[in-house]
């Protein structure tokens, strides 16, 4: 490995927040979308576009239904998704002087890590910078606060599942870590760094240098429910987001990602943002799947088409007590995953109340998904999708989140999609993984000290 270069172990476990005269800081990062793919150039690029997203949110909710085990003690079952088209990413400055990195937005999933030395590779990663070897590298040794992490640091073992306990036999770093992803992986040692911002550093913050990596357009920012995620390492009160159009192209629009610290003994008296509608989390099912710890399970109570409501059974809103099925809100997945029963219910009902469009048949074939509708002989008029959520809390998709027009063929296709193509297990994990596609120009907030997520339908700027 080439990170003999780094000699120092660390033993440090104390994070060094920067006094400040004020309870909390507040600081604000860009996100900006991933350009799902720019190498495609077929007659219509949009098409491919889709079907791409289509599959690679399949191979994502696949992963995140059935995270990979491997009982070798050096190997995560943090559950990662595939590719990265479709994600948003975000820059973070690591190091003593800084570099400057971009990384994956992931609420599906904690650690953070960053591609790492000169020595980097990574296979399949030609996205969109049109050459792998271009990949921003983080460089260890150009670093006066990168060490690495020692084996009996307690934070040596988050990354390998809190159930067992990394066993050093003598050994003094913490040993390498492997993610598997739904097609891709990547692997390399913890560090402890300083992660920078203006507003103050965060100290002995744990970040993957990862040395080998399949299928990663950079690295991946974990903003998942364990130890190892940025939010729990900088202990944030909240995060909040809203994230800008999905325009498959290079437009340089982006929007903020804030992040709300707690760095006082301040009891929050915080009042609620005008308009933001709550639902707590859910516990996180038990299960022999560390990885289910991970996601933001919400308690979604029904789901409405055109007013209608969708007759979905109980056990796939919320987690059944084996901790399969529920609902998960993820930023690390494109388009809405659902089990084949509901997604087909959701369909029907779509068809249902759409029966005035001739249905294009072809075009779900070539899409991968469906139902689409030929649209171009009537004016378009398309049910309201609407979540519920216990507590009362509803929201309304905007129109743009669930159906996506398709090419110049005057049709549109429904932005959801089902495991019933890849034939994945169903009933495994959670049945409806809320993706980004859904979430765009809606205000999310991820209130962690209170344990709630608040949404707002806006424009996101
Ligand atoms: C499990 O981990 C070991 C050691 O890291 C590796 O050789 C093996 O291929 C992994 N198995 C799977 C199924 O990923
Ligand atoms: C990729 O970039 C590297 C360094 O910039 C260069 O040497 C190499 O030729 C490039 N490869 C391709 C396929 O463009
Ligand atoms: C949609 O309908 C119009 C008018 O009926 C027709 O001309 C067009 O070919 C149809 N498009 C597709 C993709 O079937
Ligand atoms: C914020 O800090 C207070 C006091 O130190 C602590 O009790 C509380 O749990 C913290 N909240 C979060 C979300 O970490």
């Amino acid at each position: 490995m080439a990170l003999h270069l780094i000699t120092i172990l660390s033993f440090i476990s104390i994070f060094q927040f920067p006094s400040s005269s004020s309870s909390q800081t507040t600081l604000q990062l860009t996100l900006t979308p991933i350009n799902p793919n720019p190498h495609i150039s077929s007659p219509n690029p949009l098409m491919q576009t889709l079907n791409h997203l289509a599959s690679s949110s399949l191979a994502r909710a696949n992963h995140l239904k059935n995270p990979k085990h491997n009982s070798s003690a050096a190997t995560s079952t943090t559950p990662l998704f595939p590719q990265s088209y479709g994600a948003y990413s975000v820059s973070l400055n690591f190091g003593s002087p800084a570099q400057t990195l971009s990384f994956v937005m992931d609420t599906g999933s904690s650690l953070v890590w960053f591609p790492c030395t000169k020595r980097y590779t990574c296979y399949g990663c030609d996205f969109g910078t049109g050459n792998e070897t271009n990949i921003a590298k983080f460089i260890p040794k150009s670093s006066t606060t990168a060490k690495i992490l020692g084996c009996s640091n307690r934070k040596c073992g988050w990354v390998f599942g809190s159930s067992n306990p990394v066993k050093c036999d003598g050994k003094e770093i913490c040993p390498v870590y492997m993610i598997q992803y739904g097609s891709g992986s990547t692997s390399g040692l913890l560090l402890s760094e300083t992660l920078n911002f203006p507003e103050g550093d965060v100290n002995d913050f744990i970040v993957g240098c990862s040395v080998i990596s399949t299928r990663q357009p950079s690295g991946i920012a974990g903003f998942g429910r364990s130890p190892a995620s940025l939010p729990a390492q900088m202990g944030l009160k909240k995060f909040s987001y809203c994230l800008v159009s999905h325009k498959f192209d290079n437009a340089a629009v982006s929007s903020k990602l804030v992040l709300v610290r707690n760095n006082s003994d301040f009891v929050s008296n915080e009042n609620k943002v005008a308009g933001v509608s709550y639902t707590k989390f859910r516990e996180n099912p038990v299960s022999s799947r560390s990885a289910f710890s991970e996601y933001y399970y919400l308690n979604l109570r029904k789901l409405t088409v055109g007013g209608k409501t969708v007759k979905i059974p109980y056990g796939y809103l919320t987690p059944r007590s084996d901790g399969n099925g529920g609902t998960i809100i993820d930023s690390g997945t494109t388009f809405t995953y659902m089990d084949g029963h509901v997604h087909n219910l959701v369909a029907k009902e779509f068809e249902r109340q759409m029966s005035k469009y001739k249905r294009a048949v072809e075009l779900e074939k070539m899409s991968g998904l469906r139902p689409c509708f030929n649209v171009s002989s009537e004016p378009e008029k398309l049910p309201e999708l609407m979540f519920h959520f216990k507590g009362g809390g509803k929201l309304s998709l905007p129109p743009a989140d669930y159906f996506s027009k398709v090419g110049d063929f005057g049709v549109i296709c429904m932005t959801l999609v089902s495991s019933e193509n890849i034939g994945s297990g169903q009933g495994f994990g959670p049945s409806i993984i809320i993706g980004n596609y859904q979430q765009q120009n809606v205000y999310l907030e991820y209130d962690l000290e209170n344990g709630r997520l608040g949404f707002k339908k806006q424009i996101c700027k």
